[in-house]
């Protein structure tokens, strides 16, 4: 089962040339892409960057899948992730994708025994309070993940969860209800304030390998010991990685589905005017693949480009924004089919979904309903998707399109392991480090000091 991409909407056979890519574009960039391409293979051979390889770990998948045996039957009904960024992003998109979007209102038995999960990437103190009154701590287990440690958000949930276990359920009880996901100790270094913490305790603890940015961990334990626990299937996850690594290790410009993204991006950002990228899907399922997509394009993306002898420092990123159809049909869609031409839209279809819902004929006498009797609500879903596809091409604006035989694993993991490579990809185009986050750094070091560090 493969998803497909589908870049003949972006093309100005479909489009105008002045918002459209042409062959020439696409000839222009190959060598560009090429010379990327070969400096990406080097950093994975040389392990610079490890999130290639992630699907091939199997000790850490089997270490996954026993630690989350090992919870089942201690009484566990809430699962809490305590963690910001990209290590709450991960699991929030494969929960949305993955399973019932009522997930946590359904009954124990009608959820087959698996928890309610709560991902709390904020420090807003009433949504935490709220939680913490909700998720008693008999019942709960909390996944507490970062990487460097010492995240201040992070590291305050944790603080309070960690104050109330120990005052609710004594000390002894803490290994079964805390579990940590965080960088290994690093011989010389300084340990983090949750290493510390980690080793007073002794608490279970998993790691996440430190050639792995937050926002590329979703297939270390950051995002796999969560769906193991949420019950969702963690060895086809790494299936749909292995299928999507053989398509986006090619070299070839247009047989690699990554590298087209990217290089389409490109092309559209420096010469078409093509400021942000919008990712709409139609689909429930996926709309938190959008808020994923905004991180890691938003934080590997925008960046400074350096100054060199010959140019000045500039800045470069296109924005990514997240929609969703059919809903922002009636919203966001005005503007981008009659507001600035600025944009690069992703349309996501699930081309097959779980259910079929028939809308009834209802009152024959009200005729001007009659088109829709009979009809299903996925017929209206595809009707709807092709309006906004076909609008777009009537507005002079360029589509991708990518097709989701249907959601699942395996197909879900194929795209965000796309979206990992195309993200390295357009990194080396516009000419600065995907893989580092200086202002978000920055950010962190301020709240800290405005905290008293
Ligand atoms: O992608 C990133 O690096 C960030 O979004 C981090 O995931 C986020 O800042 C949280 O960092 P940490 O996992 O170190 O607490």
């Amino acid at each position: 089962m493969e998803i497909k991409v589908d870049i003949s909407r972006a093309k100005s056979s479909a489009v105008t040339k002045e918002h459209g890519v042409t062959p020439a574009d696409l000839k222009a960039i190959e060598p560009l892409v090429l010379a990327a391409h070969k400096r990406m293979q080097t950093d994975r051979k040389n392990k610079t960057y490890g999130f290639y390889d992630l699907y091939k770990d199997k000790a850490t998948l089997s270490a996954v899948k026993k630690m989350a045996r090992s919870f089942k039957n201690k009484g566990i009904d809430n699962l809490v992730v305590l963690g910001i960024g990209g290590s709450a992003l991960g699991i929030t998109t494969l929960f949305t994708a993955l399973k019932s979007p009522y997930h946590n209102l359904l009954s124990k038995e009608e959820r087959n025994g698996i928890p309610k999960l709560f991902v709390m990437d904020n420090v807003d103190p009433a949504t935490f309070a709220e939680m913490m009154r909700i998720c008693t701590p008999e019942n709960s287990l909390y996944n507490v993940i970062s990487k460097s440690g010492g995240t201040a958000e992070t590291l305050s949930q944790f603080l309070i969860v960690l104050e109330e276990l120990k005052n609710s359920l004594g000390g002894d009880a803490l290994k079964d209800h805390l579990v940590v996901t965080m960088s290994p100790p690093v011989k010389g270094a300084k340990a983090s304030p949750l290493q510390h913490f980690q080793k007073k305790y002794d608490l279970p603890v998993f790691h996440i390998p430190l050639n792995v940015g937050g926002r590329f961990s979703v297939f270390t334990p950051v995002g796999l010991f969560p769906a193991a626990i949420m019950g969702m299937d963690v060895d086809t996850l790494f299936k749909g990685c292995r299928a999507m690594d053989k398509r986006t290790s090619k070299a070839s410009l247009m047989d690699n589905p990554a590298y087209l993204r990217a290089a389409i991006h490109y092309i559209l950002c420096f010469n078409k005017n093509k400021s942000m990228s919008v990712m709409l899907p139609y689909s429930d399922k996926l709309c938190d693949v959008s808020d994923w997509y905004r991180q890691i394009w938003a934080e590997s993306l925008g960046k400074i480009v350096p100054a060199t002898d010959e140019i000045a420092q500039y800045h470069v990123g296109m924005t990514p924004i997240k929609a969703l159809g059919v809903t922002d049909q009636h919203s966001q869609l005005q503007l981008y089919l009659e507001g600035p031409n600025d944009k690069l839209l992703t349309v996501l279809e699930e081309t097959k979904f779980d259910t079929k819902l028939t809308i009834p004929e209802g009152d024959k006498a009200v005729k001007s309903a009659a088109y829709l009797s009979g009809k299903t609500m996925n017929q209206l879903m595809a009707a709807e998707r092709k309006a906004t596809v076909d609008s777009l091409r009537e507005c002079d604006r360029p589509v991708i399109q990518v097709k989701f035989p249907k959601v699942n694993e395996e197909t879900i993991a194929q795209f965000l392991y796309m979206l990992e490579v195309e993200t390295a990809m357009a990194g080396h185009l516009f000419g600065i480090d995907p893989f580092d986050q200086p202002a978000v750094e920055l950010i962190k070091n301020f709240t800290r000091k405005n905290m008293g560090a």
